[in-house]
């Protein structure tokens, strides 16, 4: 059952209902741009209808392919970066234990990334990591030519070919790529590694719900099933026919663009769980390589309360006041544990004794609404049961919906990347890559 609520309550203590509710012919219209295909990056809408869509022999496909691998090693490395990683990695950092990731569970390998970073000690790291064990490598790139998961990938590949020899290395790697353009798929399609493919219209950011995310979340044991129904009610949830009073993406994205046009320039989300600080760093990527172009957008920040109350807590409390708050709130712990007395109560906790720890949080929660709330910090709040893969799968949905509503709002094409090919070029030619002869030129010049 669809589950997940919006709460705007307390954006309406700072500005007024009115002004949001006054927004619903736009939401109303560039919603429909993106179904009309209309607005710009119109190439890239297949994500709006893949959790209704996917094919059921490609779910088969996936997990079978999953469970194939799951059955021959211990450890997975999927290689990626930006939205051919982070999507993966959020899911399975929320769905696994807190502790034990790294250690195979059950049936299921452990997954681990690289390809994220060109860090050198991360990658020797690794590879001695890895030394001695059975791991399958997943390597993720739509465009099959970037940098980072090149590297990583040379790396990794040659170890599992020095411990395994190369045929057998071939049978324990799976590229997810473009269906026929880039280096990954000449090199799948050459060694005859098993590949899936990612589809033109959807980009990175938004291909969680292709096998770029489903294949690793298979592999570490979570129903994908599960994930892509709650993505499909809250499709349906989401349509364009429903009310706007209804739609929760209409309703988070008037309300942020209200927000944004009264001068709150900085979206916090906040999290009051562990197990969702890398779903901060998915939605980041979401919403500020979508948004932030043409010197427009809200910066996407994040923080874990109650942790980063003990340190961002002061500047959103009392500093400059141009941020808003998206809680999001999980209403079910997934355990039971108790606060225990003490027969001394010298920490003097003994008021607390019986109590559940999500019930502590929960107070610092609504504490902490009221008193960033005072401090003039509107805050939306979201809130789902549970942290399972259905309501991850709504969670994924909601955003991505009204990312798009509101990138056509604040009049920018929310499914380009213009700005990232920047720093690339310039890394290039400062590496003397063959072709950026003139940009090494003039680099060479500013050093
Ligand atoms: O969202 C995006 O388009 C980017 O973050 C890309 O996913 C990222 O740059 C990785 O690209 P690729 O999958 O081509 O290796």
């Amino acid at each position: 059952m669809n589950t997940l609520k919006i709460d705007l309550k307390k954006v309406y203590d700072i500005i007024y209902q009115e002004e949001i509710e006054g927004l619903e012919k736009e939401v109303r219209e560039q919603h429909e741009k993106l179904f009309t295909k209309e607005g710009e990056g119109r190439d890239f809408l297949g994500w709006l209808n893949l959790p209704s869509s996917i094919a059921k022999e490609e779910i088969s496909d996936i997990e079978n392919t999953a469970n194939e691998l799951a059955g021959k090693v211990d450890y997975v490395v999927v290689i990626g970066i930006g939205g051919s990683y982070l999507g993966a990695k959020a899911i399975i950092e929320a769905l696994s234990n807190s502790f034990d990731q790294n250690i195979k569970a059950g049936t299921h390998p452990a997954v681990l990334f690289a390809g994220q970073n060109i860090v050198e000690d991360y990658l020797a790291e690794l590879v001695d990591f890895l030394n001695g064990k059975t791991f399958g490598l997943v390597v993720i790139s739509k465009s099959g030519t970037t940098t980072e998961p090149a590297i990583a990938f040379r790396i990794l590949r040659e170890l599992l070919e020095d411990t395994v020899g190369p045929e057998k290395a071939k049978e324990l790697i799976i590229a997810i790529t473009d269906k026929e353009k880039g280096a990954l798929r000449t090199l799948a399609n050459n060694e005859g590694y098993k590949s899936f493919v990612i589809p033109d219209d959807v980009g990175g950011r938004f291909s969680v719900l292709t096998p770029v995310g489903l294949v690793p979340i298979a592999l570490a044991g979570f129903s994908v099933r599960d994930f892509i129904k709650g993505a499909a009610d809250m499709e349906k949830r989401t349509s364009p026919e429903t009310d706007f009073k209804d739609n929760p993406a209409a309703l988070y994205a008037a309300t942020r663009n209200a927000l944004y046009r009264n001068g709150k320039k900085i979206e916090i989300l906040v999290n009051y769980h562990n197990k969702l600080v890398y779903f901060s760093e998915w939605w980041k990527q979401l919403y500020g390589e979508s948004e932030g172009k043409d010197s427009k957008g809200i910066y996407p920040a994040s923080v874990y309360f109650t942790a980063d109350l003990h340190s961002m807590g002061q500047y959103i409390q009392e500093g400059e006041r141009i941020l808003f708050e998206t809680v999001i709130w999980v209403s079910n712990a997934g355990s039971h544990l108790v606060i225990p007395k003490d027969k001394d109560n010298l920490d003097q906790l003994n008021y607390l004794a019986g109590k559940r720890i999500h019930d502590v949080n929960e107070m610092a929660e609504l504490g902490t609404r009221f008193a960033h709330v005072d401090g003039g910090v509107p805050n939306i709040r979201i809130e789902i049961e549970k942290i399972d893969p259905y309501n991850l799968g709504q969670l994924v949905y909601f955003f991505e919906k009204a990312c798009g509503i509101s990138g056509y709002m604040l009049g920018v094409n929310p499914f380009n990347q213009p700005g990232v090919e920047a720093y690339k070029k310039n890394m290039f030619a400062l590496l003397e890559k063959p072709g950026y002869e003139e940009d090494t030129k003039k680099m060479k010049e500013r050093l």
